[in-house]
C-alpha cells in the first residue's frame, strides 16, 4: 500500500479512511476482535488471506502432470522442458513453483533495497522472494517494482539475472507457453459495491 507504484498511501491515512466507513469498522470487529482492530498489521492480514485464494491450481499444467497428456501444448512440454534443463527449478520449484528463499537482483529501474529494509542486515541487500509462478500470466507486471510488462521479456531478465545466460527469442518464447499453462481456476470475486 505504500509502496511508490502501488497504492502510494501512508499508513496512518489508510487507517483512518477504513474507519471512516462503517461497513469495513464491523467487519474488522468480526473477523479480528478487540477494542480497536483496524490497524495495519490486521489489513495486512487480511489482505494476504484475500491474495492467497489467487494462488490456485487446477492449472493445465496440473492437468498434464496428473496424467493428461493433452493438457499442454507441444510447446509448452518443450517450454517445460527448458525451464528445469536451464535451471529455474532451482528457486521456482514445488507446489507453487517457489522455493521460498530470498535471492539478489536489480530489476530495471529498482533502487528498492529489498529484504534489507527489513532486516537491516548487509547481506540481505537487494534480495527479494522468489515469486510464486501459479497465474504469471495474469499478473503482469513483472518484479517488485511492475518494471516489465510482457511475461516473455521477465523470463529473458530472468534468465540473464538468475542463471547468467541469454535465453533466445525462441526459447523465452517456448518457456513462455509453458509459463501461461499455469493459469488455473479463478476464484468468483464479486467485487463489493463500497459502503
Ligand atoms: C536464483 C533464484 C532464481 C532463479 C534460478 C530463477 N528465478 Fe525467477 N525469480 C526469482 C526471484 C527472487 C524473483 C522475484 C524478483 C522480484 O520480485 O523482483 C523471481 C521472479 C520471476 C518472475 C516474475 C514473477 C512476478 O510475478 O513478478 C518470473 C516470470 C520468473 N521469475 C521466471 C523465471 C524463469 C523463467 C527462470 C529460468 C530462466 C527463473 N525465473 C529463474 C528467483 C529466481
Amino acid at each position: 500500500m505504500q509502496a511508490a507504484v502501488e497504492m502510494n498511501e501512508t499508513l496512518e491515512n489508510m487507517v483512518r479512511k477504513l474507519k471512516a466507513i462503517p461497513a469495513y469498522a464491523e467487519r474488522f470487529k468480526q473477523v479480528f476482535g478487540g477494542k480497536d482492530p483496524v490497524t495495519p498489521e490486521n489489513t495486512a492480514k487480511a489482505m494476504a488471506a484475500f491474495e492467497r485464494t489467487l494462488i490456485t491450481t487446477n492449472s493445465p499444467f496440473d492437468r498434464f502432470l496428473m496424467g493428461d497428456e493433452g493438457a499442454i501444448s507441444a510447446d509448452a512440454k518443450k517450454g517445460w522442458e527448458l525451464f528445469r534443463n536451464k535451471g529455474c527449478t532451482a528457486c521456482h520449484n514445488g507446489p507453487n513453483f517457489t522455493n521460498g528463499g530470498f535471492f539478489r537482483i536489480q530489476v530495471p529501474g529498482s533502487t528498492d533495497l529489498g529484504r534489507f529494509e527489513v532486516t537491516g542486515n548487509e547481506d540481505d541487500k537487494y534480495k527479494f522472494r522468489v515469486q510464486t509462478l501459479r497465474n504469471v500470466a495474469l499478473t503482469y507486471p513483472y518484479f517488485n517494482n511492475g518494471s516489465v510488462a510482457s511475461l516473455s521479456d521477465a523470463v529473458k531478465i530472468m534468465s540473464r539475472e538468475m542463471l547468467g545466460v541469454q535465453a533466445t527469442d525462441k526459447e523465452a518464447a517456448l518457456i513462455t507457453e509453458f509459463l501461461k499453462t499455469l493459469t488455473g481456476e479463478m476464484p468468483r470475486v464479486d467485487v463489493p459495491v463500497l459502503p
